[in-house]
């Protein structure tokens, strides 16, 4: 079966086409528009991927050597995410399917991550703990089988990478700041700042007292190198991570730890994270750099095993902000 997946719910225009659960094309174009501004502008998102969805959708085809009538099944994701954005990848999703006569499916952007994992070749164990890090979310979802999810933690105020966003922001690097602050943090003193790591409530994590802790580090000490100043934040942020993540795996006996989301990409979280399940013998499951952040493979991917399981999606499908996997899981409303 082959599936075409659409990604536009923040600022990555993105289409994969997926043949079997084999990734035959993976096209991801990238929003510089927004750097100036330090993070993303969603008028701005929305009227990019209106721009460039037709272009990318049709190199991706090329590039997957799939015809438009070769194509069986249509994914698109609805949500969470900005409105605007979304609705460009959902409406274009849903025309193409009229217009074809194939099946449409709606695919939640986090069941999107999840399925990124797949991509790893390893069958999943479950239990399975998902740490969801990106931009937008932080947090951690049990998931007991396919399709059945229940988030047992998330962050009380900023994402992980919105973190890294605005710290990368504070010290003029540019958006998104995540992968700047890895490369500075690479050559810093990790021991010359000490930034206090935030203490976990539950499983629940929290990003801005370590936020307000680096702006006024920085506006105390003028001449900070930042190089230190991004070593010492990203090890108290990943540091926070793994406590919360080792506290859930330690009280639910999980099998496998799955790792998703753009901050997913940063090198120091991955070898934290083999620590991690070294140390607690479990399965561990992060896919490669170009699966952690947003792509249209991962939600063709997704969307492919949930048509299988539960048919398609009606048409009437609205773009969402906000829903939590919970919302999707078995026995609750299903796409
Ligand atoms: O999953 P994603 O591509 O989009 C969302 O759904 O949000 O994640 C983007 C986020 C941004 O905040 C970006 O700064 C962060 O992931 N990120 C990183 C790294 N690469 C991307 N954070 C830390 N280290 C990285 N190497
Ligand atoms: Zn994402």
């Amino acid at each position: 079966m082959i599936t075409l997946g659409i990604e536009t719910s923040c600022d990555e225009t993105a289409v994969g086409v997926c043949d079997n659960g084999v990734i035959r094309s993976n096209i991801v174009s990238s929003q510089v528009v927004h750097s100036r501004f330090g993070g993303v502008v969603p008028e701005l998102a929305a009227r990019n991927h209106i721009k460039v969805i037709v272009p990318i959708a049709k190199l991706a085809l090329d590039i997957g050597k799939c015809e438009l009538n070769q194509i069986d099944l249509i994914a698109a994701t609805y949500g969470p995410g900005l409105i605007g954005a979304l609705l460009v990848g959902l409406s274009f999703g849903k025309s193409l399917a009229i217009s074809l006569n194939k099946p449409f499916i709606g695919v939640n952007h986090l069941e999107g991550h999840l399925y990124a994992l797949t991509t790893t070749g390893i069958a999943i164990k479950y239990p399975m703990l998902m740490l969801l890090v990106s931009g937008g979310h932080t947090e951690i979802v049990m998931v007991t089988e396919p399709f059945n999810y229940y988030t047992i933690g998330k962050t009380l105020d900023d994402a992980c990478g919105e973190a890294f966003d605005k710290v990368a922001k504070l010290m003029g690097l540019p958006y998104p700041g995540g992968p700047y602050i890895e490369k500075y943090a690479f050559q810093g003193n990790v021991q010359a700042v000490s930034f206090p790591v935030p203490q976990p409530k539950l499983f629940n994590f929290s990003y801005a007292g370590l936020k307000t802790a680096v702006l006024y580090h920085t506006k105390e000490h003028t001449e900070y190198r930042k190089e230190d100043v991004a070593a010492a934040f990203q090890e108290a942020a990943l540091g926070h991570l793994i406590q919360v993540v080792e506290q859930a795996v330690t009280k639910y006996a999980i099998k496998c730890l799955g790792v998703a989301g753009g901050v997913s990409s940063n090198k120091r979280l991955r070898e934290k994270c083999r620590q991690l399940a070294e140390q607690q013998n479990i399965q561990l499951l992060i896919p490669d750099l170009q699966q952690c952040t947003d792509n249209g493979a991962m939600i063709a991917l997704a969307g492919a095993e949930r048509y299988k399981r539960f048919g398609p999606s009606p048409l009437s499908l609205d773009a969402v902000a906000r829903e939590p996997m919970d919302e999707i899981s078995l026995g609750t409303k299903n796409h």
